[in-house]
């Protein structure tokens, strides 16, 4: 088996201590399960900014490029609020999201039967909830030209944004949500707003164009959905979806509502992926929806299962170790079965448990 190369990048905050047990993981993985991972370890935001004064080294960008997928824990912190915005932690993300040309950004909202009390939903709405929103990611109302703040009349101000999508960015993300479909529940729903929008009018037509001239996904439903619609139905009906495809700004919000079904932030994972390049090389990056939790850190409370199943998602999409990866979402399913819980998702009559007893009992059920 050849060897696989992983970037990981910790971070701030909560982010080397969830890191911490994807390490632990991945050396029983590698001796157990013969998986052949070589880690590299690296500096990224605040953490970054406090040796190299930036929060991206040109070096790490490279070893980045290089890896066969980038995990990433967190990043940010109150202490670096008073930075230049070209200093800031954040900037790390959006730097390494361009350079690696990470055009769609994979949400899976899971609500785990077990948690489902953590949700503001009816349980029977959300429990063993599984839909996957792909977002568009580098294109839309928030790259578009012309953009900025202008003087008009009477002291007044205009602020512009522009909304742009051409075929080639629809098409290739919509490639993805259907290749996703394919090994899911084989259904695509494209939300847009084709009713008051020329580029939502060609993202619903690229869409259905793409389908129709693909024979190899006519086992697959598409429907098409305007976004607040979309919206709504997440709320009333979630389970109605398997695959969701989006723009950007929809996308934004749509995965962060999806998210909110579950309750659960330190459950949610995230992918994000670019095109083939002239080599047939995916770049990708892997991170928990969740921030670097700076209220917690140091603490050794903090839940590391969507760091987990970011790592989960890096086997199956990028390493091509997919019952690996199937393995690491059963044993997440069986320890919350089995009561254990971090302080963020107690409950009364579970078992509280620390981020690395969590890592630990994850290990556990591998065994
Ligand atoms: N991708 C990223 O790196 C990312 C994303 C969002 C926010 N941030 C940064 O993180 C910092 C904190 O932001 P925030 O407080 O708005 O969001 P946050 O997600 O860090 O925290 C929100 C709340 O959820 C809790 N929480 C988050 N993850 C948890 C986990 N794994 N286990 C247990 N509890 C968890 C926190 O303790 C906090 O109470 C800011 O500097 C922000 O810019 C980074």
């Amino acid at each position: 088996m050849s060897k696989k190369n992983l970037l990981l990048l910790p971070g701030d905050g909560i982010g080397p201590e969830i890191m911490n047990e994807v390490k632990k993981l991945i050396s029983f993985l590698n001796t157990k399960k013969n998986l052949d991972l070589v880690i590299n370890e690296e500096l990224v935001g605040g953490a970054s900014y406090d040796k190299n004064k930036t929060p991206l080294t040109d070096d790490v960008l490279y070893k980045a490029q290089d890896s066969d997928a980038v995990l990433l824990g967190a990043v940010g912190g109150p202490q670096y609020d008073k930075l230049d915005f070209a200093k800031r932690p954040e900037r790390a993300l959006l730097r390494l999201r361009k350079e690696l040309r990470l055009f769609a950004n994979l949400r899976p909202a899971i609500c785990f039967s077990e948690l489902v009390s953590a949700s503001s939903l009816k349980p029977e709405i959300v429990s063993d909830l599984d839909i996957m929103i792909v977002r568009e990611l580098t294109g839309g109302i928030y790259f578009g030209e012309p953009r900025g703040i202008e003087p008009i009349q009477n002291g007044e101000r205009k602020g512009i944004n522009t909304h742009v999508y051409t075929t080639k960015e629809i098409v290739r993300v919509t490639k993805v949500a259907f290749d996703l479909a394919k090994k899911r529940n084989k259904k695509v729903t494209s939300a847009e707003k084709s009713n008051v929008m020329e580029a939502g009018l060609l993202w619903k037509e690229e869409v259905q164009k793409f389908y129709d001239e693909n024979k190899q996904y006519k086992d697959i439903e598409l429907s098409h959905m305007l976004a607040d619609n979309c919206a709504m139905q997440l709320v009333r009906n979630p389970k109605q979806f398997d695959v969701i495809v989006t723009d950007n700004l929809f996308g934004d919000m749509l995965s962060d509502e999806a998210a909110m079904l579950t309750g659960s932030l330190g459950m949610l994972p995230s992918a994000s992926l670019s095109e083939k390049d002239k080599n047939g090389r995916i770049r990708s990056m892997y991170e928990p929806c969740h921030g670097s939790a700076p209220d917690i850190a140091g603490k050794g409370i903090a839940n590391p299962l969507a760091m987990i199943l970011s790592f989960a998602m890096a086997l199956k999409y990028s390493l091509n170790f997919d019952e690996v990866s199937d393995e690491i979402d059963k044993a997440v399913r069986a320890v919350l079965k089995d009561g254990l819980r971090t302080p963020d998702i107690m409950e009364d009559g579970k078992k509280k448990v620390s981020t690395s007893d969590m890592g630990s009992a994850i290990i556990d059920k591998l065994n």
